[in-house]
């Protein structure tokens, strides 16, 4: 059987990111069950139609990793109940046609989606967002399980490294779950 590919991508561009930290943690636990990539978008641009054709090299290079992956995991933080920006321009782009040929690279997509925040929500205001535009975008939305994890300084180590303890069988259920829903799809 061949291995699945999963696409992370944090909704984060800051080095100590907890969703950055969280989807590192799901990389170690996914193990050889899949391949799993952070995606990098950090030198995407702002959108504008200005500039989409040709596409920037950096937009081209994310849509091919999208397009490779058999599902897309998203970990997004939660700023101001909403989904950051970085995360809206990155998808905005993935939204638009690759060509006049070749259709958006997220219709049809598996994703699934958690997030973390040291303050109480859990990202849940985020992520019935970031549902909203990813339905829209014809996603394949696994909405159970999803997991938000308050309180991220509970489950912090002393070195301030994040260190699931109450969260980690929560993170290992979605793991399963999210490979078996991929494989339902194929
Ligand atoms: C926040 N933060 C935040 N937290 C939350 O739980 N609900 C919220 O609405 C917001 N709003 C918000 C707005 C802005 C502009 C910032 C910069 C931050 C705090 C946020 O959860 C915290 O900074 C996280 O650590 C961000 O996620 P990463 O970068 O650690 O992954």
């Amino acid at each position: 059987m061949e291995k699945l590919k999963i696409i992370a991508i944090v909704g984060s561009l800051r080095k100590d990111s907890y969703n950055r930290q969280l989807a590192l943690t799901a990389q170690k636990l996914v193990g050889d069950q899949a391949e799993f990539q952070l995606l990098d978008f950090t030198n995407v641009p702002l959108l504008n139609q200005d500039i989409e054709f040709p596409a920037p090299e950096a937009v081209k290079r994310v849509r091919v990793e999208v397009k490779a992956a058999d599902g897309i995991w998203f970990f997004t933080p939660e700023y101001n109940h909403f989904f950051p920006g970085v995360l809206k321009n990155l998808l905005d782009w993935l939204s638009r046609p690759v060509s006049d040929s070749e259709p958006q690279v997220l219709a049809g997509k598996p994703a699934a989606i958690s997030g973390i925040t040291p303050g109480m929500s859990g990202t849940g205001l985020a992520q019935d967002h970031l549902v909203t535009l990813i339905s829209f975008l014809n996603m394949d939305v696994m909405n159970v399980p999803r997991l938000t994890i308050p309180n991220a300084l509970q489950q912090v180590n002393k070195d301030g490294k994040l260190e699931l303890t109450a969260s980690l069988s929560y993170l290992d259920k979605q793991v399963q779950s999210f490979l078996k829903f991929i494989r339902s799809r194929k």
